[in-house]
């Protein structure tokens, strides 16, 4: 099995000044507050710290775990609140972390960046086995019904939000696993393109429930995306007793 590390320095340069700030945190921070408040927190995929930094205002303890070293490095660049740990570790194997947390997190669609349904029952039988009995899982994981037009239209152009003059432009292909390979190049007038490009697995909330339940969770809550934004939010609970 490969273990290849998707979020390269290309986008590391650009997450938090042209990604980020198209994304409200304020809705995923209130969705997570019953669940993080004063307890033992693990992210899984934590990048540039979007959410952990407000999510560390509330909760006892931040464990981030991202396997992108640039990723890492950016949000240090930036100052890591003191009680938030990174880890750098692939989520695809046994997540090296001590201790069982009271909740655990994956915003932005973190855990989809899979390549079959196998990987995705592996990496959430990992998060389990990091949580206490009863912990909570609250995942965002990309809807379908907002992707697979993405893919039907194939390329979208569009202005960079909050770039004035500068363009956004998708290139959405998906294979016959299930696997959505998004290329993105942003143009500037006055830089060199950035171009990167992300691969997840692409499946119906039915199927993202069946792998939550495979991998030993109970799943608690779904809320279906709204309109043509991106993701669905889950919250499930650790079923096991390990
Ligand atoms: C879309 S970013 C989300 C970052 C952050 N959670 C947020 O909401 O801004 C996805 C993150 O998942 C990380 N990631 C992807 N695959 C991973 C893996 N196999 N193991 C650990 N982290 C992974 C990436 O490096 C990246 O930082």
């Amino acid at each position: 099995m490969s273990h290849d590390v998707q979020y390269g320095t290309a986008v590391a340069s650009v997450y938090d000044s042209f990604i980020s700030p198209s994304m409200l945190t304020s809705d995923a921070v209130e969705r997570l507050r019953p669940h993080v408040t004063d307890a033992r927190v693990l992210e899984i995929g934590v990048g540039t710290g979007r959410i952990a930094v407000p999510v560390a205002e509330i909760a006892a303890e931040v464990v981030g775990v991202d396997n992108s070293r640039p990723m890492l490095e950016e949000f240090r660049s930036k100052g890591v609140p003191g009680n938030v740990v990174l880890v750098e570790a692939d989520f695809r194997r046994p997540l090296p972390v001590t201790g069982r947390f009271d909740a655990a997190y994956a915003t932005m669609g973190s855990l989809a960046c899979v390549r079959s349904r196998e990987e995705l029952v592996a990496a959430l039988t990992h998060v389990r086995m990091a949580l206490k009995p009863g912990g909570s899982l609250s995942m965002e994981y990309y809807a379908t019904s907002t992707y697979r037009p993405l893919v039907a239209q194939h390329t979208l152009t569009m202005p960079t939000p909050h770039r004035a003059g500068g363009t956004t432009t998708f290139t959405v292909t998906l294979d016959d696993g299930d696997v959505l390979t998004m290329h993105t190049r942003i143009d500037e007038d006055d830089a060199p393109p950035v171009e990167f490009a992300e691969q997840i697995l692409l499946i119906e909330r039915a199927e993202v429930e069946a792998c939550l339940a495979e991998a030993g969770f109970a799943v608690a809550h779904v809320d279906p995306v709204e309109g043509f934004q991106p993701y669905d939010w889950y919250t499930a609970l650790n079923e096991g007793m390990q």
